[in-house]
């Protein structure tokens, strides 16, 4: 499976954080944001990853992100001359995937759940990521029959659920020729959501609902919220680690008397 880091779009929820800085570089705590999703493609095995970004980011992101040596994957890079949506964006990766399955996620979507079992089990036809949320006007929305996606529609007015379409898709090869015969939306974007919408309406789609949180950092709210999280579980794990030590310790001592 291929790996398509989508760090486009202009920020404009973020200005001025976002005047020359790619959103997707801007500090999640200790490490600049897009290095979560990344992560995120690391951990389910994904080694060959090409990242797509607008012309004026090119360079910055080239330049923090490299080779992928250091990360122990191979990168590749591709200018999105506008911001024209996701799915146009997914749709310039389509030589670099060459017909292999690909796994697109966004730059700003940070994950806690590990999601490397699906995208290893997956085989052909579409998965997605859904998460419960407050807001769900704010993002695609999926409608759920049992385990079945029965709708999926971008930002409605009146969503039909509470169920976020989180920014991770994993698609076989077909997505290319989807992107191509789609038309911009509204807001004169490719959407993201009409190509799942497309695996649904083939009864191919598959979805799974996030168990731990989910932060699409794309605001200053949940830009921070996300520093705060990362922090609140890291100083957790270090604590933990700490108390074992000292427990480890406290084994060796009393064993020793
Ligand atoms: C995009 C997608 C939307 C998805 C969201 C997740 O929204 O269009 O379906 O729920 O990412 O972060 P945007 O960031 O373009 O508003």
């Amino acid at each position: 499976m291929k790996g398509v880091l989508i760090c486009g779009g202009s920020g404009t929820r973020l200005r001025p954080l976002t005047e020359v800085t790619n959103k997707s570089l801007l500090p999640v705590y200790d490490k600049p944001l897009v290095l979560y999703p990344l992560q995120t493609l690391i951990d389910a095995g994904i080694k060959d990853i090409i990242v797509i970004t607008g012309t004026e980011h090119i360079e910055q992101m080239a330049s923090f992100l490299g080779s992928g040596t250091r990360f122990h994957c191979r990168f590749s890079y591709r200018v999105q001359d506008e911001p024209r949506g996701i799915a146009q964006a997914l749709g310039m990766a389509e030589e670099f995937v060459d017909g292999d399955n690909v796994c697109a996620i966004l730059g700003d979507n940070i994950y806690f759940d590990h999601l490397g079992k699906q995208l290893q089990n997956f085989k052909k036809g579409g998965h997605i990521f859904l998460k419960e949320v407050q807001d769900p006007e704010r993002f695609g929305v999926a409608e759920l029959k049992g385990n079945r996606v029965v709708s999926v529609e971008e930002k409605p007015l009146k969503p039909k659920s509470n169920l976020a379409q989180t920014g991770c898709y994993v698609y076989d090869s077909r997505c290319f020729e989807v992107i191509r015969n789609l038309q911009p939306s509204e807001r004169g974007e490719l959407e993201i959501t009409d190509v799942t919408k497309w695996y649904m309406e083939q009864n191919e789609l598959t979805a799974t609902i996030l168990q731990d949180q989910w932060i699409d950092a794309g605001t200053f709210e949940s830009l921070h919220r996300a520093t705060v999280e990362v922090r609140a579980r890291r100083k957790g794990a270090a604590e933990k680690a700490r108390n074992a030590g000292v427990q480890m310790m406290e084994k060796a001592v009393n064993g020793k008397r």
